[in-house]
């Protein structure tokens, strides 16, 4: 089956200019849960598409140059839009993800050194303990059994955030809590951003908006106690005996300003990093896994691969950099499903993006789910080829149309230990198990703040 095309949303547009504006209702409507099902064939092949929004318009520039000049070069005139904070804001506040300006500067360059590469060597063993923990679950149904991996992947992703912020395993009563409540979260905030973004009456999203608030105080409810004692501790001088990302925040001093956080800010960090940190890593590891369980010649290989560098034994940190493959099923899943597939920013003033203008304050968001399949950059946009990445000759489109992290200042933090993390599970389940689909099984995709499937990823598991 080499060389699988998975189905992904597609969106026919009527030629006639009154028939597409009599969609608009329609396909705001249905923007509220998939913001990918909006996106017409035809934008694969531009170098800008428009949206015009009640008010103003949406642009999303699919041309490198652009790309480059919204993110990397003039990136300080395209702050991140109101659309993040809107959607975020209410479980995020100010953090480093919705925060522009000098509040953002100042948060990167103390957030920066807990995301060192020594930082990342060091929690290598709290991810293999988080592994060892998975396989213990996933052992349990590896008997030919059908089960759900994506709450897998949410569950070990989750767990090695929390040893890797607080030093201890997630249990599975906080999971629980904290799973359900950020489904729901993600569902009433999206749908409340949406109605924001198109400027629609408020009370046309009240209800989301409330059920987006009340779920944003269950999460917050199970993580906020744990940093409020550490950083009480660390300000009445006891001794700290954690060398934990939460270690690094709390008593990380700004270089300039020679302030700490406080604890408001360091609270809503660390709920940033603990969604950011392991909603994005689930998403991709459970595309991973779906793409090798519908390719099973790559599937082979990647098996020949653990085999050859492993063997029986466990994963050692050298071996990281021996699992190309591994790592390019990893980063053709990012490529097909970015699991943050739009990118929102504001143009600051007004500008020329590729053959249109942006008004000040309009919206121009890239979007690496549109860019990762442009037609014109990549051979086979839509197929599952984890080979590509060892061509020469798409070493290019890598370059300027690769961006599952973004690029430029406001680049992925947790690049490097996403990488890693994702290396050590996928490693650890091919060394263990043979997957296979559930036979009539089709995921079917939805795209809000990060792309998952509604109804989940079933694959059938085995031990090999
Ligand atoms: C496969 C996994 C991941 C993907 C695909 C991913 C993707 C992204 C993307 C696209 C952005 C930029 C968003 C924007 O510019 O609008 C971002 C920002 C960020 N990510 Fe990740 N991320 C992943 C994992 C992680 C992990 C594991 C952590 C931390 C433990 C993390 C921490 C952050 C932080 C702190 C930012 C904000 C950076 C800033 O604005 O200065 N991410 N991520």
């Amino acid at each position: 089956m080499s060389g699988f095309t998975p189905a992904y949303p597609k969106l026919a547009l009527p030629k006639s200019k009154l028939l597409r504006k009599l969609m608009l209702p329609w396909l705001a409507r249905k923007s509220r849960h998939c913001s990918i099902a909006m996106i017409p064939e035809s934008s694969y092949r531009r170098k800008v598409s428009e949206l015009k929004l009640p008010g103003r318009s949406a642009l999303f520039p699919a041309d490198v140059d652009v790309i480059r000049r919204v993110l990397v070069e003039d990136a300080e005139d395209f702050p991140k839009s109101v659309i993040v904070a809107d959607t975020l804001g209410l479980l995020l506040g100010d953090s480093i993800f919705v925060s522009n300006g000098e509040v953002w500067k100042r948060q990167r360059r103390m957030m920066t050194p807990a995301f060192e590469h020594t930082r990342v060597k060091v929690v290598f063993g709290m991810m293999m303990a988080a592994a060892d923990a998975m396989t213990g679950r996933l052992d349990a149904v590896a008997d030919g059994r059908c089960c759900d991996v994506e709450e897998e992947m949410t569950f070990v992703t989750a767990d090695i955030i929390f040893r890797t912020i607080f030093s201890r395993p997630l249990e599975a009563h906080e999971a629980d809590i904290i799973f359900k409540a950020f489904r729901s979260y993600q569902e009433a905030a999206f749908a409340h951003g949406i109605n924001r973004a198109m400027r629609l009456p408020e009370w046309m999203s009240f209800l989301a908006f409330r059920r987006a608030r009340k779920t944003a105080r269950i999460i917050r409810a199970a993580l906020d106690p744990i940093v409020a004692s550490r950083h009480a501790s660390f300000h009445a001088g006891e001794p700290q005996v954690h060398h934990d990302i939460l270690q690094s925040l709390v008593s990380v001093k700004d270089d300039v300003t020679g302030t700490h956080f406080d604890l408001r800010e360091l609270c809503e960090q660390v709920a940033m990093l603990f969604l950011a940190g392991h909603e994005t890593s689930a998403s991709a590891l459970s595309w991973s896994l779906y793409l090798l369980s519908m390719d099973q010649a790559v599937q082979d290989r990647v098996h020949a691969e653990t085999a050859e560098v492993l063997g029986d034994r466990p994963l050692a940190f050298q071996d990281l950099r021996k699992l190309d493959l591994t790592r390019n099923v990893f980063a053709e899943a990012m490529r097909l499903y970015p699991p943050v597939p739009f990118l929102p920013r504001e143009a600051a003033k007004a500008c020329p993006i590729a053959n249109r203008t942006a008004e000040a304050g309009s919206v121009v968001s890239i979007s690496p789910w549109l860019i990762h399949r442009s037609r014109s950059q990549w051979q086979n946009p839509d197929s599952f080829d984890p080979d590509r990445f060892s061509r020469p000759e798409t070493k290019e489109a890598e370059r300027q149309c690769y961006i599952p992290f973004s690029k430029g200042p406001r680049v992925c933090l947790g690049a490097s230990f996403a990488l890693q993390e994702a290396t050590i599970i996928l490693a650890r389940i091919a060394q263990r198990y043979r997957l296979a689909p559930e036979p009539g099984f089709t995921p079917e995709l939805v795209g809000r703040l990060t792309v998952r499937s509604v109804n989940g990823i079933r694959l059938r598991l085995s031990r090999r």
